[in-house]
């Protein structure tokens, strides 16, 4: 989220990598620019501290050099479910040598725009991949949406994690001993805000219903994210654990 999340990502992604003996890494940008959305500095950030893949969500075409970004760079996604003809690509495959990733970036659609079906292009993205190693970044509001998804997708990938509401759940589980799966990874960003806004002008906006502009907090940044352990062979998770690190 913002400036703040990115610098606080920059210092301590490598370590982080380092401590989960963390061989691919997986961050959501759609935040990452100033004023939301994701840039090319923003991008450039993210991937240097460490990261093998961008997904987004909401806000995936907000910055203008967004749609090239994503045309250019497979390694950064758009939700697939966006309508044919969207710039970029909803879901990549990191090829390792030894063994292959699947990412596949899908957005909701309860109390947010109303794309493609997210489980139904799931399913058809999944019958064309090689690997059994999928993750899913499941950017959506709805924590029933997600569970199901969750449920959906369970012995079919490795992961379902969701994303886009800032706030870390704390439901991990291996679903059906398969599919790693939380509600809801959380954000980096500031800590001590109103899901990374600064809280004033948060308090204003929402209680006011004033127009005011919502500004990003600086404050305690922290990291909120996920570690999945998982077998190569067959793309079963063995663990999921929840990681914020301050
Ligand atoms: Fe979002």
């Amino acid at each position: 989220m913002g400036k703040c999340g990115c610098e606080f990502l920059s210092t301590h992604l490598y370590n982080l990598k380092k401590m989960y003996k963390a061989d691919f890494t997986v961050v959501n940008g759609e935040n990452s620019a100033v004023g939301n959305g994701i840039s090319r500095e923003s991008a450039e950030v993210i991937f240097s501290s460490g990261a093998d893949v961008i997904t987004t969500g909401n806000h995936a075409f907000h910055k203008s050099e967004a749609a090239d970004m994503f045309r250019e760079n497979s390694n950064i996604l758009r939700p697939a479910n966006f309508p044919e003809g969207a710039p970029g690509n909803g879901f990549c495959v990191v090829d390792f040598g030894r063994t292959q990733i699947a990412v596949i970036n899908l957005m909701g659609t309860l109390l947010m725009e109303s794309l493609d079906n997210p489980f139904y292009t799931a399913d058809k993205i999944i019958s064309s991949l090689d690997t059994p190693n999928i993750f899913v970044d499941f950017h959506a509001e709805a924590t029933s949406e997600k569970k199901a998804l969750g449920f959906y997708l369970s012995k079919r990938v490795t992961a379902v994690l969701g994303t886009h509401t800032h706030v870390q759940t704390a439901d991990e589980a291996v679903l059906e001993g398969h599919t790693a799966y939380i509600t809801d990874a959380g954000m980096t960003g500031a800590e001590d805000s109103v899901i990374g806004f600064d809280k004033g002008c948060a308090l204003t906006r929402i209680k006011e219903h004033f127009p005011v502009r919502f500004k990003e907090s600086e404050s305690s940044p922290f990291i909120c994210g996920v570690s999945v352990e998982f077998d190569e062979k067959c793309g079963k998770a063995v663990s999921i654990e929840r990681i914020i690190l301050r």
